[in-house]
């Protein structure tokens, strides 16, 4: 099945910080693969903007090694390179200089009905001084779109702060929030596994699930990010965002229609039914910890050049959410650095059969679990108990039906998050990106966690690197009865 390519109007894009490692690794790849595919109309412009004192010619020369770095050789054909590369342009400015935005305006103003996206991809200190730079060079219209990206804030007070700093210029229905696993084909396929089958739904409840694991483990530790991810740690780096969106996209209620506003609505519900986490619940429903040092890798304090560093790259959280639909069914969330492989999964762990009809088992039977993969090999495994072939006893095993997303729809390689995500919104499409309510109530989950760690005056536990983790983790899993999935 090849993927369907729906053309965009032709837009104007304009990237802050067009030579920052998010500019060069993700979105130039991915808006030269949607070139490749003919979904770009000619005329659209990629405008990049940075201090650097850049012609357009040494832009083209950057974006030309980055295109080389992060696309295989046998993508890049030199007549699409260099039909890609005549669309970009480099503008060197600086944001806070108020003179600084003469030349951007000239540029944009020689095309005044395209419609314009600004994709803030630079620290979030910069997004309030972007957006009145942008109001007061007269840029700001209800047809431009403004995109960020995370850190959106580090807790819910710096949180409501940029929404308010951004709302201030932007209406919300023109601020696009990424969270780039939104845009993965795989959560995509949640919604569709959820809600475009009458299947699941009736046991999509207490009533039939023991309880949920949602991992994410990478493999890596933190490497030369560590000075960054030190002030940060994998609750704001990986909790509050990503992992809390996909705690929404398994818990929501079916929303009434897939528009923005009504899966956005249905989210915000999840979020705000989650129990809250405070106190000495911190400790007990919470372990936080960092990977020591391995016989050829350094540890994580190491890695952040920081001894006394008390950031976490390991957490793990028994979450709550108080519905009719989930009470007493247990969310367990763990992501971290530096463990035993790299898989990002969601298991739904349903009940046992309430009798068992098969007497002597030699081997007990095992839950049904439907597990959604998003890395590594998107797909869907759903493990069944069956009988094991031949004559004589009654033999029962887990037997998994497994479905590889792209052998199954022959559709060769899977789009990066960004391709979907960065044609959305020239398309005005906001349903893959978060509200700035959704955002705020997932930091007023998020900061009672963090402020029981800090009031507790704990340390966050340690763990060997390439293993499954703490054994503190383990022993929270144990405590409510249940095993993590390996990894
Ligand atoms: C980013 C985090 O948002 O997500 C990184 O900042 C993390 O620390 C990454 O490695 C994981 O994304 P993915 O798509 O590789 O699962």
């Amino acid at each position: 099945m090849t993927s369907v390519v729906i053309p965009v109007n032709s837009f104007d894009l304009v990237i802050f910080g067009a030579t920052g490692d998010l500019a060069m690794r993700k979105l130039l790849p991915a808006l030269f693969r949607r070139h490749a595919v003919a979904q770009i109309p000619e005329q659209a412009r990629i405008i990049g903007l940075s201090l650097s004192k850049h012609t357009t010619d040494d832009y083209r020369t950057l974006a030309t090694n980055a295109l080389e770095k992060h696309i295989p050789a046998d993508e890049l054909d030199s007549e699409l390179l260099s039909s890609f590369l005549e669309r970009i342009h480099y503008i060197p400015n600086d944001v806070t200089d108020p003179e600084g935005w003469t030349e951007l305006v000239d540029m944009l103003d020689q095309f005044p009905d395209r419609i314009r996206v600004y994709y803030l991809a630079v620290s979030p200190t910069f997004f309030g001084v972007i957006a009145h730079g942008l109001s007061n060079a007269g840029l700001s219209d209800g047809k431009a779109r403004l995109v960020v990206e995370k850190p959106l804030g580090h807790d819910l007070k710096s949180a409501q702060q940029l929404n308010s700093d951004i709302g201030a210029v932007f209406e919300e229905r023109c601020i696009y929030r990424i969270d780039h696993y939104l845009g993965k084909e795989t959560v995509q396929n949640l919604m569709a596994l959820r809600f475009a089958n009458a299947l699941f739904e009736p046991i999509w409840n207490a009533q039939s699930i023991d309880h949920v694991q949602i991992t994410a483990a990478e493999s890596l530790g933190v490497g030369t990010r560590g000075g960054y991810y030190d002030n940060s740690g994998a609750m704001r780096d990986m909790v509050q965002n990503h992992l809390m969106q996909l705690i929404c996209l398994i818990a929501m209620e079916p929303p009434h229609d897939f528009n923005a506003n009504a899966v956005r609505d249905e989210k915000l519900k999840v979020l705000r039914a989650l129990k809250p986490i405070k106190g000495f619940d911190a400790l007990n429903k919470t372990v936080r910890a960092q990977y020591l040092a391995g016989p050829d890798s350094p540890s994580y304090v190491d890695e952040a050049k920081n001894p006394e560093s008390t950031t976490e790259c390991y957490v793990a959280i028994e979450a709550e959410i108080e519905n009719w639909r989930w009470a007493g069914v247990p969310f367990f969330l763990r992501t971290g650095k530096k463990l035993r492989s790299q898989v990002t999964e969601i298991a739904i762990v349903f009940k046992k059969p309430p009798h068992l009809v098969f007497g002597n088992l030699s081997t007990p039977i095992s839950n049904n679990v439907l597990s959604i993969r998003l890395q590594p090999d998107e797909g869907l495994e759903l493990e069944l108990m069956t009988k094991e072939p031949g004559p004589g006893g009654f033999r029962l095993h887990a037997t998994p039906l497994d479905v590889a997303f792209a052998e199954a729809q022959d559709t060769g390689r899977m789009p990066d998050a960004y391709e979907r995500l960065l044609m959305d919104v020239v398309r005005g499409d906001q349903t893959l990106f978060m509200r700035g309510d959704e955002v705020e109530a997932a930091w007023e989950w998020i900061d009672p966690i963090m402020e029981g760690w800090e009031k507790s005056g704990t340390k966050p536990e340690t763990y060997d690197s390439n293993s499954e983790g703490p054994t503190a983790a383990v022993e929270m899993m144990a405590r409510s009865g249940r095993r993590w999935r390996k990894i």
